[in-house]
């Protein structure tokens, strides 16, 4: 335990040569040149007021979830909106592109949307980007595999699933979640300056100045949101464990997104779980209690994050949840004494994630400069959300760095965002 402990808990030491790695990539990425951090220009180069107004649309794709949104900005930083939300089935998250965005379509109908309403698409996986509406997948990431969309154009893809469909609607912006929740908090409070997603994935955006983008070949005049792709960020040996590396192979796309795979909540579970396989192998842990063959905890990506969401709540004296989480994995008659090791488990998995997020906003911060000092930083995601403490022990992170920005929730910032891009390409 003591190992584990000190293998996943980093220093300040440790953090501040992950901020001088992960600057070393983003310059790199913005050269245009090697890089694990993609730094890809959005083409979006205006920040809203919050005065903007009218009915929009958002497709939110990101994760498991997929949500259509028609969106009503009233002005005065304020909107409301309709929403529903699909479960994207497992044969469109795995099967053809057709599968995948006649699916999307549909759910598109399904909202029965007015003629004509522009449309954002929130699509947020690795895109180049053309101009506002177009792009490429470099890659897929957070499970996806869909075959016939690497390479591809999302907005043609949808666009032709949208006419097969007999609908008229047609993408006005390809938005990545990042970009869409830096924009939505911006629609709130001007001073939002980075937007980060810490959910199923993760990844940063944040405010450029066009004549800091050496590869940029537009305008050099003001400002462009850079969707980072920071998920993908790979110079962390010494900091990726043996859990980390096995965890990697098994992914849809090995040796990539690094990063990601240390600190979204899709990976977190996982993590854990094998740790306490590790510590069952050193007879550290459950030696009195029965573990079923086929239970969950001897399942790859069986032990979600959730589950570390419950385990950290628990302030019982017995630690009654973390029992009953580990019964439902297989793990029977725990004593007090495994359900605190575990306890601790899922805070050293959780405080790494915490503290990566922490280096990466400290190195787009420093990275801004004097700007940064009091700017907002607009987060999103099930995992900021959900997870008991994150919020208050990446505020802590970040202060431990000597980080004066304001981490903040940028509420539906991936699909409020999307509209808020949307609108700007009418106007
Ligand atoms: C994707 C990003 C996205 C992030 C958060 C990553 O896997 O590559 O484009 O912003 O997840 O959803």
């Amino acid at each position: 335990m003591e190992a584990i402990r000190k293998q996943y808990t980093l220093t300040v030491d440790d953090q501040e040569e992950i901020i001088k790695r992960f600057t070393n990539e983003m310059l790199n990425g913005l050269k245009g040149e090697k890089s694990t951090i993609k730094m890809i220009p959005s083409f979006v180069t205006k920040r809203p007021t919050g005065d903007e107004k009218g009915d929009f649309l958002a497709l939110d794709l990101g994760g498991t979830n997929f949500r259509v949104v028609l969106y009503h900005l009233l002005g005065d930083h304020r909107n409301t909106q309709d929403e529903k939300k699909y479960r994207i089935p497992e044969e469109a998250m795995t099967g053809t592109a057709e599968q995948l965005f006649d699916f999307i379509a549909k759910c598109v109908l399904d909202v029965n949307p007015p003629d004509n309403v522009p449309l954002g698409f929130t699509f947020s996986f690795p895109c180049l980007q053309f101009n506002i509406k177009d792009g490429e997948l470099c890659e897929w990431t957070k499970g996806f595999s869909t075959s016939g969309c690497v390479g591809k154009n999302p907005t043609e893809l949808l666009n032709e699933a949208l006419k097969r469909q007999g609908s008229s609607i047609r993408v006005a912006a390809l938005v990545n979640d990042t970009v869409g929740t830096l924009m939505a908090k911006c629609y709130e409070q001007n001073n939002c300056l980075v937007g980060v997603i810490l959910g199923t994935g993760y990844n940063c955006a944040y405010v450029e100045m066009a004549n800091n983008i050496p590869k940029w070949k537009g305008s050099k005049e003001g400002e462009m949101l850079i969707n980072m792709e920071c998920g993908g960020f790979g110079v962390l040996d010494g900091y990726r464990t043996e859990e980390d590396i096995e965890l990697d192979k098994l992914t849809p796309n090995p040796g990539a997104q690094y990063n990601e795979k240390m600190v979204s909540g899709m990976y977190l579970g996982e993590i854990c779980r094998r740790l306490m396989l590790k510590l069952v192998k050193a007879k550290e842990l459950f030696q009195s209690a029965t573990i079923d063959e086929n239970g969950h905890i001897h399942s790859y990506m069986e032990f979600g994050t959730p589950n570390l969401s419950v385990i950290e709540a628990d302030g019982s004296v017995d630690l009654e949840d973390v029992k009953k989480v580990l019964e439902e994995a297989g793990v029977h008659n725990s004593t007090l004494e495994d359900r605190k090791t575990v306890k601790e488990l899922a805070n050293i998995v959780s405080g790494r994630s915490i503290a990566l997020a922490a280096c990466d906003i400290t190195a787009i911060c420093r990275h801004m400069g004097e700007k940064s000092k009091d700017c907002v930083v607009g987060i999103d995601g099930s995992l900021y959300k959900l997870y008991p403490g994150y919020h208050s022990r990446l505020v802590k992170s970040l202060v431990g760095l000597k980080q004066t920005c304001l981490v903040e929730l940028s509420e539906d910032g991936s699909g409020k965002g999307a509209a808020i891009i949307a609108m700007s390409t009418v106007h």
